[in-house]
């Protein structure tokens, strides 16, 4: 009983769901809608340049005997596929359903009627087609998106077909008995041709890149970990989003926890960005040394009356005048862990430990260390996103200091504590907020805008709710 019981837990409590996700995806209906309507334009434009198979083949008229016939240079004239429907089909990908389509084609046609050769150019109107056909979605060893078609099926209405040049009296004999072969030869290439499409692009998305370099330092991993998942009003999609260091690879101590976007169909988009990703990034940053910074005195804003120097700084260390009279110095800060970004609601906390050394520039230049200390400092922020920028605000929550080592004696903390949270909060807060509040451009990719978006801090993710708009 007790062990039924707990595999019944267990069974409940740790399904395998596979691996978690650093960034999630999510395209609604509506993203699907959306996407029906600029995907079938370049469809169609496709289609137009694209060359249409040639057809052969020959058929019997009583009397006369086997006609032999080909059909070339086919060009689509015009497409019209305005009763076309697009949904999820739940567990497999995304289904078409072209209804009512109209089709007109020109080309070349040649046939041999008791060995006398006749050619000439046709017009073809194809009306009434329908085709409805299934879209697979999953994912290959790789991580990377995977297509095919599957249940594609067609059928012709009608097929009306024009013939010009040629002797008239010949072809006139035999366009009806012509149509019901075109109108067969045409609807039987219609889903080998449209899988062929599909193949190619299951290609092309064989060589993409599952990954990206950002700058000398990182690079992102956004390989899928999991294979799509299709609901009905939905198509989810789960990325490794985890950063990497270029070059060196070290296991980062971060594992993604699991997280849900929410039921919401308003936008095209949901992307959900874990806390994970984040600090992934700062752990390679961290590693790879990129967090840390001289300062001297001349990078200290000209109107800050407090300067990096001895005279200066002999405020907090009374013996540090004695020891070095009048010397500038020097001061090295970096960061002593890595930085920490949790994700609460409606809160992102950022905790900062750094360590702060401080140098005494010799007359020869020589670098004399003169104390070091630690630094820890929480934040708080807000993010928001308008069209194509992002930007955001951050808070002091808190910030302490404690001295490691001094060469130069006693040290006045919470004076020196005081003032650095003073001169946090007036000149490097707001100088940063002025930047953030500008915001940063986001990139666009394909040609993809995001409009009307909102963001919000959800418990270990970021959520972003977007429509996209298509600019060619
Ligand atoms: C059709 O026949 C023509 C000549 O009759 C030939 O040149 C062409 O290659 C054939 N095309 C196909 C697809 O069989
Ligand atoms: C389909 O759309 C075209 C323009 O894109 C329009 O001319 C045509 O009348 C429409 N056909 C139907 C059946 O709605
Ligand atoms: C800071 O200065 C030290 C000593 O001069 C040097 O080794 C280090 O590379 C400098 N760091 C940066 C980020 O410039
Ligand atoms: C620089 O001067 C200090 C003290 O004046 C001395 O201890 C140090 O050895 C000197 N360094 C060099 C490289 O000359
Ligand atoms: C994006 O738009 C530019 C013109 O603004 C066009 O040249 C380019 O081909 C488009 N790229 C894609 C991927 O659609």
């Amino acid at each position: 009983m007790v062990w039924a019981f707990v595999f019944v837990l267990l069974g409940a409590c740790c399904r395998a769901e596979g691996t978690n996700a650093g960034l999630k995806g999510r395209v609604t209906q509506k993203g699907l809608e959306y996407g029906q309507q600029f995907g079938l334009e370049a469809v169609k434009s496709l289609l137009k340049k694209e060359h249409v198979p040639d057809l052969n083949g020959s058929y019997n008229i009583p009397l006369i005997g086997d006609v032999g016939y080909s059909v070339s240079r086919i060009q689509i004239q015009e497409l019209q596929l305005n009763e076309s429907v697009v949904s999820f089909s739940e567990g497999t990908g995304v289904r078409l359903v072209i209804s009512n389509a109209h089709i007109q084609l020109h080309g070349v046609w040649r046939v041999k009627v008791l060995f006398v050769p006749d050619s000439g150019s046709f017009d073809l109107s194809v009306s009434d087609l329908s085709l409805s056909t299934e879209l697979g979605v999953s994912r290959d060893d790789s991580g990377r998106l995977q297509v095919w078609s599957s249940n594609c099926r067609s059928s012709i209405g009608r097929l009306d077909v024009k013939f010009h040049d040629g002797a008239s009296w010949l072809y006139n004999l035999f366009t009806g008995a012509l149509q019901a072969p075109l109108r067969y030869e045409v609807n039987r290439q219609l889903c080998p041709e449209l899988g062929k499409g599909i193949s190619d692009l299951e290609r092309v998305l064989k060589t993409m890149q599952v990954s990206a370099q950002i700058d000398p330092f990182a690079a992102i991993d956004y390989s899928l970990v999991n294979k799509p998942v299709i609901a009905r009003e939905h198509g989810d999609m789960d990325l490794k989003g985890e950063f990497y260091g270029v070059g060196k690879h070290r296991e980062s101590p971060f594992s993604p926890a699991p997280f849900l976007l929410p039921d919401e169909g308003d936008h095209m988009l949901l992307l959900g960005l874990s806390e994970f990703s984040a600090n992934s990034a700062a752990f390679v940053y961290f590693t790879a040394g990129a967090l840390r910074k001289n300062f001297s005195d001349d990078m200290i804003p000209k109107r800050s009356p407090v300067r990096l120097n001895t005279g200066s700084m002999g405020l907090f260390f009374p013996e540090l005048k004695q020891l070095y009279p009048d010397m500038p110095m020097e001061l090295h800060l970096s960061a002593r862990k890595q930085p920490l970004l949790t994700c609460r609601p409606d809160s992102l906390d950022l905790v900062l430990l750094g360590t702060a050394e401080a140098f005494v520039v010799l007359p020869n230049a020589t670098l004399a260390s003169a104390f070091l200390l630690d630094l820890d400092a929480s934040l708080a922020g807000q993010l928001h996103l308008d069209s194509a920028k992002v930007g955001g605000s951050v808070a002091l929550t808190d910030f302490s200091l404690s001295v490691v080592r001094s060469h130069v004696g006693s040290v006045q903390v919470k004076t020196l504590e005081t003032l650095l949270k003073l001169a946090l909060r007036m000149v490097a807060l707001p100088m940063a907020n002025k930047k953030l509040k500008k915001g940063f451009p986001l990139p666009s990719v394909y040609n993809l805008s995001l409009v009307n978006s909102h963001v919000k801090i959800n418990q270990g993710f970021v959520l972003v709710a977007t429509d996209v708009q298509y600019k060619a």
